[in-house]
């Protein structure tokens, strides 16, 4: 009987983010091997090492690190997490020069590498970045995409969670556009177990998710980042887990619904090259589908605005 192939995931960059990627992803099970490359060799050496010395307790997934970028060989997804982070209260769009021309210099490199790879970008701005990557590499959209609001998305139903006082699990909230500045919430389609997010009411029938609390919210998620950076310099759990998932389903083939941000040139009035996030079915082959997600007028114009700002920073580092 023909054993399943087994998958290999490469994760470059063994920083905070690129490690907890790593990690995560040994704890999830989520592919036969792991490798981590960075150019500081010792360092990806040393996290490989520190991961896979925990593998007995999860996964038993084949763990390495290394800086030769041999290591990431025929790997079936790679996810990029190198490059500058945020200094404290610098938006991520900031970030987009430094980066591109690291991307210019090591992306040529992988796809010699790992031609059939699928590449998702972490690296901040990663909306941006995956444009950058899929210009550079070639790559189909649906196979070169950014992590997008798939971690912002989790943020929001955590507050949504604690606020309501349910599990987490039956939180449906989205949100969408830019991993950045700009993302915002599509309320119109929130809903707790079925119940709208606006009918919501507390035990004595008053009515939770005012205008007031929404905007309060949304704004505690997408400035959450900023937060955890003011407080331990850079943001890596959520990051690196919110990754694992997205890997899990494209390398155990899911067809899973995440919030990841490929290029949807002409949906919602958006003409020209944006990747902004909106709901997907990930599966095997990469971002199969974006979903066309029922929204207000409102949301739609916040929707173009933010695949405007990703345009201009595009634009901006000649893309
Ligand atoms: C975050 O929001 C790193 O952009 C990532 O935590």
């Amino acid at each position: 009987m023909a054993t399943a192939k087994s998958t290999k995931l490469g994760v470059i960059g063994a920083g905070g983010v690129g490690s907890a990627t790593a990690y995560a992803s040994m704890l999830r099970g989520v592919a036969d091997e792991i490798v981590i490359y960075d150019i500081a060799a010792e360092l990806a050496e040393a996290e490989g090492l520190d991961i896979a010395h925990g593998s007995m307790f999860a996964s038993e997934a084949k763990v390495s690190g290394g800086g030769d970028i041999e290591i990431l060989r025929d790997c079936d997804l790679v996810i990029v997490t190198a490059g500058a982070r945020q200094k404290p209260g610098q938006p991520r769009l900031e970030l987009v020069g430094a980066n591109v021309k690291i991307f210019e210099a090591m992306l040529p490199q992988v796809m010699e590498v790992a031609p059939n790879a699928i590449l998702m970008i972490v690296t901040n701005p990663c909306d941006v970045l995956a444009v950058v990557a899929q210009k550079i590499t070639g790559l189909p959209t649906e196979r070169c995409f950014a992590s997008g609001t798939v971690l912002d998305s989790s943020r929001l139903r955590w507050l949504i969670a604690n606020k309501a006082g349910v599990s987490i699990k039956n939180v449906h909230a989205n949100v969408i556009g830019e991993h950045g500045d700009s993302e915002f919430p599509v309320w119109s389609a929130a809903n707790i177990g079925m119940v709208p997010l606006d009918e919501w009411t507390s035990e004595d029938g008053e009515r939770v998710f005012t205008d007031e609390v929404k905007d309060e919210l949304a704004t505690q998620a997408m400035r959450a980042a900023y937060k955890i950076i003011e407080g331990k310099g850079s943001t890596n759990y959520a990051i690196g887990i919110s990754g694992a998932r997205i890997a899990e389903a494209i390398l155990k083939g899911q067809d899973a619904v995440l919030n990841v941000a490929t290029q949807i040139r002409g949906k919602y009035g958006i003409e020209g090259e944006a990747a902004v996030s909106l709901p997907s079915v990930v599966n095997r082959e990469g971002v199969v589908r974006v979903l066309d997600v029922p929204m207000s007028d409102e949301e739609i114009e916040r929707l173009r605005k933010s695949a405007g700002e990703i345009q201009m920073t595009l634009e901006s580092a000649g893309y």
